[in-house]
């Protein structure tokens, strides 16, 4: 076999005349009566053979068999390419391989894709064949710039002195919020593992352990259904540290982050970080996640609205919604664009409707006009432009309802109308902490309260007596490290003391029994000297999705899954042989359908 001297990405003109061996796989074949050109493929790039039938006439001949995706080696001297011919968008565009050996190492049926027209190929067949679309340069880049962040964090969390330590797979249910994934012992009739959500409670008993500061590039499964940016199992890069305060576990967070961006995009990223509020976040964005490459701040007119005459808004005031909106230029929205196209937007998200208005100028004064202008006194349109400070041309769009509902519709609507009007730099990275956020969610139906966080979340020290007497009104030590509207990482400084978490057991409507069944070996290790301790965990899928500008999260995974959970090369999850779930214990209902059948035939 012809071993390879170089990668077909590395030869320049300044190699011209070298004797070389290139191996890779034919991306394409173009016949030029008498010249046969080849594009020879590897995961560095493209270098063109050129076949020359009176020079290399039986190499020629050989060439002309050649086909696409072909494995194939090829020894030759590097030319410059003939005058007109170069190829200025290829790094290797100047030159090409006159080829005086040809090797066919082996040959391949037709692709069921052309690895060029990938982008416009069902995803379905490209995970299908995975194995042709991983050839794509653009997926070997995502790949590889996924390797060489986790590089990049393993030297740094090393530097630093922390440990990397694997935590089960097969281990007990931890409370993320998601659904586990379940595995049934063979050895332990009737019980099960559950695969880990994340490494939360080993993390925790690391410190207890006293390991101090410790991190892993881990998978974590959570059987929720997956969207654009979930999978069902993902990676963290999971963090825990002892005697820290959140601005230690924040500060290590932000000098990974700029030193990534750093050497990953060349990016400087500025460190402190901007921080804000969960209150700030919900009431300027709706959202904990917000996009802050664009201002576009939400504003609350209920003030204002109830004053109105317009029904729906008086009406929604009285009942305890609110009316809030948002302020954009309006030009390019005609009244049939936002009272069709923008109203349905927001309906997807639940709205009952949209209201507008524009602003315009006339004799320098600036007034409402169309929509619901009608419905507000001057003195009260003065105060909507003051609120939202709108300018001649700009939209008002509002939208009544219970707090929650309008910020799920309008902080969509927010970042829609930043994307239609181009408000960003679709390059720019913004990266702010949210913090503050309250420790509970009131669950109206269960009449309970939720962790927002996860129940090993601490409670500001300042709010410890609240727990007892206004427990919705007890801020937590979590923070969420949020991108251009991405959440990349969250965590918090944990309760150590088992009274506390004992508490908030109580508070979460887990009954002693339970907890002790879920987490008692947990609360037993915090009664022996657990350190104060916190943490985090960044998604690295989304990290790496972000790094390289795809918003799909399975171009950053070499083997994902659907949306429906499969993985389409291997077929899984797949139905198991009888004897495989008798060794289990386990029945399927298909299998006790069988075993029914059979015993009527018998009957
Ligand atoms: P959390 O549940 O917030 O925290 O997860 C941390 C980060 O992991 C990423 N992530 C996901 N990425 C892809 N697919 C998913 N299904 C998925 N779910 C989460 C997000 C998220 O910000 N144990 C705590 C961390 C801690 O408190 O230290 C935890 O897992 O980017
Ligand atoms: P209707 O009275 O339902 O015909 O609505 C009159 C106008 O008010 C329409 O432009 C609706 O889109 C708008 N509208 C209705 N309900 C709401 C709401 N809850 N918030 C904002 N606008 C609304």
């Amino acid at each position: 076999m012809l071993k390879r001297t170089h990668t077909c990405g590395q030869l320049r003109l300044s190699d011209a005349g070298k004797k070389v061996i290139l191996a890779g796989w034919a991306h394409s074949y173009r016949d030029h009566g008498n010249l046969v050109f080849i594009d020879l493929r590897d995961k560095e790039g493209l270098t063109q053979l050129v076949f020359n039938p009176v020079t290399q006439p039986n190499v020629h001949k050989l060439a002309k068999t050649v086909r696409c995706e072909w494995v194939i080696a090829a020894r030759g001297m590097i030319q410059p390419r003939s005058e007109g011919m170069e190829n200025p968008k290829l790094p290797t565009g100047q030159i090409e391989v006159s080829v005086q050996q040809l090797e066919i190492l082996n040959p391949s049926k037709t692709p069921p894709f052309e690895i060029d027209s990938a982008e416009k190929t069902s995803e379905e067949l490209r995970l299908t064949a995975r194995y042709i679309d991983l050839r794509r340069p653009k997926m070997y880049q995502k790949l590889r710039v996924r390797h060489r962040v986790a590089k990049i964090v393993r030297d740094y969390f090393d530097r630093l002195g922390f440990l990397e330590i694997e935590t089960p797979f097969l281990a007990k249910s931890t409370p993320e919020g998601a659904r586990d994934f379940l595995v049934p012992s063979r050895l332990h009739e009737n019980c099960f593992y559950a695969l880990p959500q994340s490494p939360q409670l080993f993390k925790q008993i690391l410190m207890v352990g006293g390991v101090d500061k410790y991190f892993q590039i881990v998978r974590c499964f959570r059987d929720e259904d997956p969207r654009a940016d979930r999978q069902a199992e993902f990676t963290q890069v999971d963090v825990e540290m002892s005697f820290v305060d959140s601005n230690d576990v924040i500060g290590v967070h932000e000098n990974l982050i700029a030193k990534i961006w750093k050497q990953i995009l060349d990016v400087d990223v500025k460190a402190p970080m901007r921080r804000l509020s969960y209150k700030e976040a919900m009431a300027d964005y709706g959202t904990d996640r917000p996009d802050l490459r664009f201002d576009m701040k939400l504003k609350e007119i209920s003030d204002i609205a109830k004053k109105s005459s317009f029904n729906v808004f008086t009406s929604a005031v009285e009942k305890g919604a609110l009316v809030k909106g948002l302020c954009a230029p309006g030009e390019k929205y005609s009244r049939s664009d936002i009272e069709n196209t923008l109203t349905a937007f927001v309906a997807d998200y639940g709205a009952k409707g949209l209201a507008w208005t524009k602003v315009k100028k006339q004799d320098e004064k600036l007034s409402l006009a169309g929509g619901t202008a009608k419905f507000f006194s001057p003195d009260l349109q003065k105060k909507i432009i003051e609120r939202f400070e709108a300018k001649d041309g700009d939209m008002i769009l509002l939208v009544a309802d219970k707090e929650k509902n309008a910020n799920k519709a309008l902080t969509p609507l927010r970042c829609k109308l930043a994307k239609d009007l181009k408000l960003y730099d679709q390059n720019c990275f913004e990266f702010v902490w949210v913090v503050d956020f309250p420790l509970f969610e009131a669950n109206e139906d269960e009449k309970r309260y939720d962790s927002l966080h996860h129940p090993f979340t601490a409670p500001t020290q300042e709010d410890l007596d609240k727990l007892e007497t206004d427990p919705a009104n007890v801020c937590s030590q979590a923070y969420d490290i949020v991108v251009n509207g991405c959440e990349i990482g969250g965590g918090s400084i944990r309760i150590h003391d088992p009274k506390v978490q004992q508490k908030l057991f109580d508070l979460l409507n887990i009954s002693k029994k339970q907890a002790r069944r879920q987490f008692g070996f947990f609360l037993k290790a915090l009664e022996y000297g657990a350190p104060p301790h916190g943490g985090i965990a960044i998604g690295l899928d989304r990290l790496i999705m972000l790094l390289t500008g795809t918003d799909n999260i399975r171009d950053v995974i070499a083997f994902p899954k659907t949306q429906r959970g499969q993985c389409l090369l291997t077929d899984a999850p797949s139905e198991v042989d009888a004897g495989q779930l008798e060794e289990l214990n386990l029945r399927t209902q298909r299998h006790l359908h069988a075993i029914e059948q059979k015993k009527d035939d018998q009957k």
